[in-house]
């Protein structure tokens, strides 16, 4: 390159992913499948943050002290097994921040009660967990915890579970709430100015033309357009800062500056893995595979599996459809495979034993790596507790950041 070369642009920052799991323990493929394998994909692309929301845990489970840390470091064994690379995500623990307290306190400010009781799963895990006394400030509040758990990274995307969208859309709906309340900075309109002055001229007037149509007619076309105008300008124009972003995506909106951007919940379709029993696989009904169990361990589990209840007899044809070791074939099996199952099971022409032999040689195969990837972390059990720290050191800068922010914008800078 000679030295009067243009000087390539620097690539735009990646979108931040933020994504949290209760410490559980040892992990089993439900949760690989159902998650686990969603965030490993995506630390390749994304500015990834993954983080064990422990406070969540002793929301339903208050009294479970002596086996919290035990679950902690057994699950971040699980990620790295898997392949979160602490190198390329940030791997943190949310007890660790209390930055994560501080802003769940501040937003519970202005949070109504309202939208806390409405919260879907409040009423249904009141239900289901009926054995313990969840008539708690703690167990009301958690969605709002989780709220903090997002916005305190202005996250761009939340990779959960159907289960937790209503979870995202109370955090979007608090974030739209603090921007309105605390966006309108000093000299808002002098400094959006300065930011349209930076478009140009013709994304600017084409800006402004989406904003108007936005604010008359609340199109989603128009807020797309509008953002994609800024999203472009963030990574092409010289001198643009995130101040600049924030400002003119509140203008967008008619909010004012946004300070937390909402987040959009990312939920992927993911094949449901049936537990041994074919209810759901869960490490507290006992039908789960874990992700670290040993092949001849996988071997037991899988050969008494349930399978199609028609099947008493080995002559007795079966429907795959009634059996949960279809729904391992549909996962880990190729076609020729699953063709060889349907025939099978109809005709009586196989065995549930020789039909399950497929899905263990699979699990086993696909466990390898993750017995090789965890082998280091267990001989050294220091090593854990280093990539945590390193994560949680990473993860405070922008804590602390967002926090100045919100400090500020609520009139706490003193
Ligand atoms: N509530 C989530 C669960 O129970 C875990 C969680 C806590 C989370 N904070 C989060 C998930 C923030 C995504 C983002 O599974
Ligand atoms: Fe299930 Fe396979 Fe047995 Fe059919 S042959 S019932 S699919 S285990």
């Amino acid at each position: 390159m000679t030295a009067d070369a243009p000087v390539p642009p620097a690539p735009a920052p990646r979108a931040r992913v933020l994504s949290g799991m209760r410490p559980t323990g040892s992990l089993h493929l439900g949760h690989y499948h159902g998650a686990l394998k969603n965030w490993v994909r995506l630390q390749a692309e994304y500015d990834c943050y993954y983080f064990v929301a422990d406070w969540h845990a002793l929301t339903t489970h208050y009294e479970e002290r002596d086996v919290l840390e035990k679950h902690v470091y057994d699950m971040v064994i699980d990620w790295i097994a898997a392949g979160l690379d602490p190198d390329r995500c940030t791997i943190f623990i949310q007890s660790r921040l209390p930055e994560h307290a501080e802003l769940f306190t501040l937003l519970a400010m202005g949070t109504p009660l309202g939208w806390l009781e409405r919260v879907p799963t409040y009423k249904d895990q009141m239900e289901k967990l009926k054995d313990r006394d969840l008539a708690t400030y703690g167990f009301l509040g958690y969605p709002l915890l989780q709220a903090a758990d997002i916005l305190i990274y202005k996250a761009a995307y939340v990779p959960v579970g159907e289960d937790q969208a209503s979870h995202v859309e109370l955090t979007r709906e608090v974030a739209r709430r603090f921007n309105h309340l605390y966006g309108r900075v000093p000299g808002f309109e002098t400094r959006v100015a300065a930011a349209l002055a930076k478009l140009g001229r013709d994304d600017a007037r084409y800006f402004d033309k989406q904003r108007k149509a936005f604010g008359e007619t609340g199109s989603p076309d128009a807020l797309a357009k509008g953002e994609a105008i800024v999203r472009k300008a963030a990574a092409n124009v010289a001198g643009w800062s995130d101040d600049d972003t924030e400002l003119l995506l509140g203008h967008l909106r008619g909010s004012g500056k946004t300070i937390l951007p909402e987040p959009q919940a990312l939920h992927t379709e993911v094949l449901r893995l049936p537990g041994l029993d074919g209810a759901k696989m869960s490490k507290s009904y006992g039908n789960a595979v874990l992700m670290r169990d040993e092949p001849a361990v996988v071997e037991k589990k899988i050969r008494g599996m349930t399978t199609d209840p028609a099947r008493v007899r080995r002559s007795d044809p079966g429907d795959p459809q009634r059996c949960p070791v279809w729904q391992f074939h549909k996962l880990y099996s190729d076609d020729a495979t699953k063709d060889w199952v349907v025939k099978g099971c109809t005709s009586a022409g196989i065995g549930c034993i020789e039909c399950k032999q497929p899905v263990i040689d699979a699990i086993v195969k696909e466990q390898q790596p993750w017995r090789e990837r965890a082998e280091a972390y267990l001989a050294n059990p220091k090593q854990v507790h280093w990539v945590v720290e390193l994560g949680t050191e990473r993860a405070r800068a922008v804590a602390k950041r967002t926090m100045k922010d919100v400090r500020e914008a609520m009139g706490l800078n003193y």
